[in-house]
């Protein structure tokens, strides 16, 4: 039963760009994925958009249509790719070195069209990702210079592959750590840092800036501040842009926003909680640098203190011993192992142990959430949703709010504040899991 008219949505019509920023190991198996996804030849697992349904009314109508039925999403065969990377290596060459994807079933069989994704020259500099050298980079006097010949990327891009929207996925390495500083809190500011190549822009927010100023949706998957500083939120609200990030979360913070909630919703204390990982690939090598990696920690560190909420409940969360490591570790590859110990306490006090071995595929994990969040951005940009995009939480570490509001971390309270938002968006009734009209019957 439709309680409210819904958003007015514009129909997906015609092809959507993609443009990556970075042409790496999570870039690849995306692009790769679905490409054998569109000629039958494996599953979008792992994509909610995709594989996800949705429940509307009550239990007993038995509604539950699959989710890219139910909202009108951009089709997969409507997806064109293009990305940016300081390595000049064509999408093919570059999936393989990084090793993810298994050569003869996945990438041979696509080769011409991985060959035919040429990477655009790259907004880089080597102060920002220490451990890389790269080569297909722009050049310009001052970072605006740069900024403007990203915009005119985004524009030729439009023409070119003959796209009727566009949406941006950063999925390039991690920056090192900055703090929103005077340069980041006004549109003039940011302008007048960029003109006068002021170390407080970061290439990462080159391309957002380049994006808001093409009306196009950007997604931040790295922990780089990007567009989380006012000048761009601001950007972002004036121009009625989507922006949203940040840091894809995908294996040990996943599982860190599935079980804390669950020890806080059983009032189970906790002592500490020691999380490592080894990582061989160029992700691990990048974060191996000490001022990367500080921006990655941040991220993950964040998760607990939100979810447990230590100041309402001293006596379970005040006193946590909270540690996160990543190892390079080459012979992995991509295929990480994280290691969680977690030491919490029961009835009376009592000590237990809980131990969590993952053993994942960083990519793997990250390609589904590249895919959701292009379609989602895409959806809210027609949607006329603007600025921070709160209700897609779900795919962050650390997810952005309104300024004031703590983030919601909770794995399955982001996933219901998703569905709700499609549930809003196309006028159905908010789920909220009461249920008393089932047993209190007039
Ligand atoms: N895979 C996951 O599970 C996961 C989860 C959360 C976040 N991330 C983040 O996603 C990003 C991509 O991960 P990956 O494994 O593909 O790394 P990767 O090293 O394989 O690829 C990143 C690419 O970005 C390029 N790059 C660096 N600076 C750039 C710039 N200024 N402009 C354009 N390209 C640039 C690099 O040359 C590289 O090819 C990383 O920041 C990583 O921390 C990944």
């Amino acid at each position: 039963m439709a309680v409210e008219a819904g958003r007015d949505i514009a129909p997906a019509k015609g092809k959507l760009g993609v443009m990556l920023v970075g042409l790496g190991a999570v870039s690849t198996t995306f692009i790769a994925g679905v490409e054998n996804v569109r000629r039958g030849r494996g599953l979008p697992i792992g994509s909610l958009s995709q594989m996800g349904t949705i429940r509307l009314g009550k239990r007993t109508e038995r509604r539950s249509p699959k989710i890219k039925e139910f909202v009108p999403l951009a089709d997969l065969q409507d997806l064109v790719f293009a990305a940016w990377d300081p390595i000049p290596d064509d999408a093919y060459t570059a999936a393989v070195k990084a090793g993810v994807l298994e050569r003869h079933e996945h990438l041979e069989p696509i080769k011409d069209f991985l060959q035919g994704i040429k990477p655009l020259p790259a907004a880089f500099d080597q102060y920002y990702v220490k451990r890389l050298q790269g080569t297909n980079v722009k050049r310009g006097e001052t970072k605006r210079e740069l900024a403007e010949q990203l915009r005119e990327d985004i524009r030729s891009f439009r023409k070119s592959a003959g796209v009727s929207r566009v949406v941006i996925v950063w999925c390039a390495s991690t920056e090192v750590f900055i703090t929103p500083g005077p340069a980041h809190q006004s549109l003039a500011t940011f302008e007048k840092a960029m003109e006068q190549n002021d170390p407080a822009i970061a290439p990462s927010m080159l391309y957002a800036y380049a994006a808001l100023m093409e009306s196009v949706p950007f997604a931040n998957g790295a922990p780089n501040l990007t567009v989380d500083v006012p000048a761009l939120q601001h950007l972002a609200e004036e121009r009625k842009i989507p922006i949203g990030g940040k840091d894809f979360k995908t294996g040990q913070t996943m599982m860190k926003t599935v079980l804390a909630p669950a020890f806080k919703a059983r009032m189970l204390g906790l002592a500490g909680w020691y999380s490592t990982n080894i990582l061989g690939n160029r992700d691990g090598e990048v974060l191996d640098d000490p001022e990367s990696f500080k921006t990655k920690e941040e991220s993950k560190l964040g998760v607990l203190e939100y979810i447990l909420q230590p100041d309402q409940y001293p006596e379970l969360y005040g006193n946590v011993f909270h540690k996160v490591r990543i190892n390079y570790y080459p012979p992995r590859g991509d295929n990480k192992e994280g290691w969680d110990n977690i030491d919490i306490f029961g009835w009376l006090g009592y000590p237990m142990q809980i131990k969590v071995d993952f053993l994942c595929r960083d990519s793997i994990l990250a390609a589904p959430i590249v895919l959701d969040l292009a379609l989602f951005f895409d959806l809210a940009q027609r949607a006329r949703l603007s600025g921070i995009q709160e209700w897609l939480s779900f795919y962050f570490k650390s997810p952005q709010t309104a300024p004031g509001l703590y983030p919601e971390h909770d794995l399955f309270i982001q996933q219901t504040k998703l569905k709700n938002t499609l549930r809003w968006l196309m006028g159905e009734e908010q789920i909220t899991h009461l249920g008393i009209e089932y047993y209190e019957k007039a």
